[in-house]
């Protein structure tokens, strides 16, 4: 793998400034976002008074524990427009949540938010190695979905040749990138796996690929997936982070020349650790629900959302800017087992460790009598097919998941193409237990 890091120069001069530079820009900002949150939209007014606080009683970045949290359940309840604080005219876009259940969250930009998520978004690809000039394969999904057209703008900003692909049609995907030689594809990493399986079902070498990064994210992704795709396609496997209520792709990112967790851009977002069940702040170091307040968007402003995704603040390395560890998963997709905690991500750490295991997996819930069972679905490679081969990678894995998670579960090896590929965001889980 080439070495892609940017040079300092072409850094943003904020991404190497000093803590208390980005400490005192903070300030400042989120003095400003306060008080155009309170001025201009009914629910954070209400609540702030409700909890007894006023913007101007922020005189340090740590007052920001003393005003309430914003959740999912406020924004459907002020659906769809009851969150703005400019007039509507002055929304030059609106994207949503798909909103699996209930209504969808609805956020908004006016021109200038756009510009600034543009600069993220050319910032997180500059981190991730990629350079003005390169071709930029989008295989995110175009449309409310803030993951297509939030790279598509960043990757012009960023000054890159933009293909627009957006998901599905994977054969199309890989003929386009042959055809067209792009150096960075931007596409969540499970459905890099399936563009992974469509070059070798088309006896194409992936190794050899034009690809040199991939900047994935929209899921939860583990470090033992990255290597896997780094040595398939030979490329650099960066993570990118981000969520439509706090602005789309580009809150935080990795850098190419660490991969050692993503450095959230401090000087539009402010992120916090809290406890997730009693939402108390947890130090720098501690592990927790993440949650953001944004700094400067001006349609839609944030305070303190609760994003529901567990992590890590850690200091920053490449840049000073703080950094997130890569997300273990969201609070919503914790299941208990017999009382342990098990995440997709553990799962997916397990059967990469096991040969003869492809990465594609689903892990069901079902109920029998009193007790949840979990049943891991996975495909065997094409090498493995027999059924002593996958008798015995089925054990492996079984074996591995009790020792390393500790729980015992059910595996239920398939042959290769028979667990449901991702063309956007995996289904990691699927709950089949009685309702109610
Ligand atoms: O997924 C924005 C995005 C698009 C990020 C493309 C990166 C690339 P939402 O659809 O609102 O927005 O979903 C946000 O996805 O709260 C996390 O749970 C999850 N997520 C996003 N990026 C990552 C990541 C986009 N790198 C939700 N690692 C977030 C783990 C991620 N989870």
């Amino acid at each position: 793998m080439r070495d892609l890091a940017p040079r300092r120069q072409d850094l943003d001069p904020i991404e190497i400034a000093s803590r208390d530079e980005i400490a005192a820009l903070q300030l400042n900002r989120l003095k400003w976002s306060l008080r155009h949150a309170y001025d201009n939209v009914a629910h954070y007014r209400q609540a702030f008074d409700a909890a007894g606080v006023h913007p101007d009683d922020l005189k340090q970045l740590s007052d920001l524990k003393l005003f309430p949290f914003t959740t999912k359940h406020d924004l459907r309840a002020n659906y769809p427009f009851g969150m703005f604080a400019v007039p509507r005219e002055q929304v030059a876009r609106i994207h949503a949540s798909s909103g699996t259940t209930g209504k969808p969250t609805v956020v908004g930009y006016t021109k200038n938010d756009l510009a600034v998520w543009a600069d993220c978004v050319a910032r997180s690809m500059r981190a991730s190695g990629t350079r003005p000039g390169d071709i930029v394969h989008i295989a995110y999904g175009y449309g409310l979905f803030t993951g297509g057209l939030g790279a598509h703008y960043g990757a012009e900003r960023l000054g890159c040749t933009v293909v627009p692909v957006s998901g599905g049609m994977t054969t199309r995907q890989v003929t386009l990138i042959e055809d067209f030689k792009p150096t960075t594809i931007m596409v969540t990493p499970s459905y890099m796996l399936s563009i992974l399986d469509e070059y070798r079902a088309q006896g194409l070498d992936p190794r050899k690929s034009p690809l040199q990064v991939g900047i994935f994210g929209a899921e939860p992704w583990t470090n033992a997936m990255r290597s896997e795709i780094e040595d398939a396609f030979d490329m650099h496997a960066v993570d990118i982070y981000g969520l439509s209520e706090v602005m789309g792709p580009g809150v935080a990112n990795e850098c190419v020349e660490t991969k050692d967790g993503l450095h959230i851009w401090e000087d539009h977002f402010y992120p916090e650790i809290v406890d997730p069940i009693t939402g108390d702040p947890v130090e720098d170091g501690g592990q927790g629900e993440l949650v953001f307040t944004s700094l400067s968007k001006e349609a839609f402003p944030i305070v303190r959302y609760r994003t529901r995704d567990l992590t890590r603040l850690l200091p920053g390395t490449a840049r000073s800017m703080r950094r997130m560890e890569k997300i273990t998963g969201r609070s919503d997709d914790m299941m208990i087992l017999r009382g342990v905690n098990v995440f997709p991500t553990q799962i997916e750490e397990q059967i990469l460790a096991i040969e003869g295991l492809a990465p594609h997996f689903q892990v069901e819930l079902t109920r029998e009598g009193r007790m949840d069972e979990m049943t891991v679905h996975v495909e065997a490679t094409i090498t493995h097919v027999t059924d002593e081969a996958r008798k015995v990678a089925g054990h492996a894995l079984r074996e591995r998941i009790k020792d390393v998670v500790g729980v015992t579960v059910r595996v239920n090896v398939t042959e290769p193409e028979k667990v449901a590929r991702s063309q956007g965001k995996a289904q990691r889980i699927v709950d089949n237990r009685p309702k109610g």
